[in-house]
Order: structure tokens, then sequence, then C-alpha cells
């Protein structure tokens, strides 16, 4: 599942999630790609999430959609207290081509 705020030209990226049977066959990029298109057409420009600093994997899939670290939230989450990541893809015309 995937939830998908357009704000104004900006698709922020609420969650995203897998269930654990079903990781590793590009579940997760398909939806990315699928909501993030969906929200081109409707007038984003820009997408932007967080994530949790030690969330590796989902980095790394985030980072192969063009994904940058723009920032950090410190201790963000209440549970861990671990830091957010926050990151953008300030174009997304490359979206188009994936
Ligand atoms: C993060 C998550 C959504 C990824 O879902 P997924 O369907 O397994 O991801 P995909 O199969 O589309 O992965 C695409 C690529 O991202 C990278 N990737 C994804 N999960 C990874 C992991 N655990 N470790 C390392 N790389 C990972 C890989 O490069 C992968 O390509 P590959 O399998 O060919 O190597 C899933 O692990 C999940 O639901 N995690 C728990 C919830 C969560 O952390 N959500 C993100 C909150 S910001």
């Amino acid at each position: 599942m995937i939830v998908v705020w357009l704000i104004v030209d900006e698709a922020h990226i609420a969650t995203i999630a897998v269930h654990p049977d079903f990781r590793r066959r590009g579940i997760a990029r398909e939806l990315m790609v699928t909501a993030i298109r969906e929200c081109i057409t409707h007038g984003a420009v820009s997408a932007t999430l967080e994530v949790r600093q030690h969330n590796l994997g989902a980095i790394t899939l985030y980072r192969q959609l063009g994904f940058e670290a723009v920032g950090r939230r410190p201790r963000y989450y209440q549970d861990t207290h671990e830091d957010a990541i926050i990151m953008t893809v300030a174009d997304l015309t490359g979206f188009q081509n994936l």
C-alpha cells in the first residue's frame, strides 16, 4: 500500500509498505512510480518524503528513484527517537521515463 498526498505541486509520500512475504519483487518501486506519475498528471512537479535514518532498504529504493537527501529532522520518530531524513526529487520530469 502507498499513501501519497498531492499538496499543490508537490507529491508527498506519506507511507509505503509491502507485506513481508512479497518484498524484493519490485512492488514498492512500481507503487512509487505509478502513484507519482498519477500526481504528475494532476500537477506535481516535485516529490518529497521522510524516512528513518536506519531504514537502509527504503533509502536504497528511494535513491534508485532519484530521491536525494536534503535535510534531517532530529529525533523525529517518537518510538525510537531516530532522525528522519528528508528526501526529495526536485524535478519529476524524469519519472515519465522510468
Ligand atoms: C521498504 C519496502 C516498502 C520496500 O518494498 P519492496 O516491494 O520489497 O521493494 P522493491 O522490491 O520494489 O525494491 C526495489 C529496490 O529497492 C532496494 N531495496 C528494497 N528493499 C531493500 C532492503 N530491505 N535492503 C536493501 N535494498 C532494498 C533494492 O535495490 C530493490 O531492488 P532489488 O530487489 O532488485 O535489489 C518494504 O521493505 C517495506 O514495506 N518495509 C517496511 C515499511 C517501510 O519501511 N516503509 C518505508 C517507510 S519510509
